[in-house]
């Protein structure tokens, strides 16, 4: 590995997560200084990776773990946003509203209150980089046979926020991108092991994404080999799309 990310302090929700874990692991493994935030799950964060409480359903949450990062030392923090929620199997005339207002509050308000927080930092300090996870679901495909009406729409919703902070924020350093995994291994899926088998035969490639295959493209939008993609959106899915 190579120490492309040394002097780089880059935060990433979702961290004690599947795709979160992955890439946090690589990043440190490459000499960033990892801030790894979730709610839960921060004893069990991969060696190196600083970890720190944030609930992405309060703003005053985010708005006191970035003052925190801050306070420790005032470098820049970039971002990752990888904390994400789906109802389980849904039908959208049953949908409870407060299954909306979850998924739609981490998925959406949630990126969005990390973006405006964390990208109001990197404009005052001449920029960097943020990468949002979005989703297959969001504006390739709709999943099937589950029924995740709310999910689909909020990752919609997160590429479209990338473009619009990308075109806001670009011309002042901050560059917005967006990576959109297909099935990815993580507990995220865990619960829905009867459709395992179709979604692993509908996607091309015939199998889930591993974790670190989602974290080569974060690290891609993150590092200079992407310093002329502004609002650019990667679909990583096995060819799921294409049938
Ligand atoms: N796994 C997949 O197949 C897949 C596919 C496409 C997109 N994604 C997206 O990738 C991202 C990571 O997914 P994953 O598979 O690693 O999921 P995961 O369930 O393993 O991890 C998600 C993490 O988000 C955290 N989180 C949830 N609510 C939070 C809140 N209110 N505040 C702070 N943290 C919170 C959880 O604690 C968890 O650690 C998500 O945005 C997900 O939508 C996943």
């Amino acid at each position: 590995m190579t120490n492309r990310f040394e002097g780089r302090r880059i935060a990433v929700t979702g961290a004690a997560g599947g795709i979160g874990r992955a890439i946090c692991e690589s990043l440190v493994a490459q000499g960033a200084q990892v801030h790894g935030l979730d709610r839960t799950g921060l004893d069990g964060l991969p060696d190196g990776v600083a970890g720190a409480s944030i609930d992405l359903l309060s703003e005053e949450s985010v708005v006191s773990a970035v003052r925190d990062l801050y306070a420790a030392d005032d470098c820049p923090v970039e971002l990752v946003n990888c904390a994400g929620v789906v109802e389980d199997d849904v039908p959208a005339e049953e949908m409870p509203m407060a299954q909306f207002d979850l998924v739609m509050g981490v998925n959406l308000r949630g990126v969005f209150l990390t973006c405006r927080e964390f990208g109001r930092e990197l404009l005052a300090r001449g920029g960097g980089a943020i990468v949002n996870i979005a989703s297959m679901s969001g504006n390739a495909i709709v999943n099937h046979p589950q029924r995740q009406s709310v999910y689909n729409s909020s990752k919609a919703a997160v590429s479209a926020l990338g473009r619009s902070l990308a075109v806001e924020w670009g011309p002042r350093g901050v560059r917005v991108n967006t990576v959109s995994p297909g099935y990815v291994d993580t507990p995220l899926n865990a619960l829905k092991t009867q459709m395992h088998e179709q979604w692993k035969r509908e996607t091309v490639l015939g199998r889930f994404a591993a974790p670190v295959e989602i974290a080569r493209a974060v690290e891609y939008f993150l590092s200079e080999d992407s310093a002329f993609c502004c609002g650019a959106e990667l679909l990583i899915d096995g060819g799921f799309a294409l049938r």
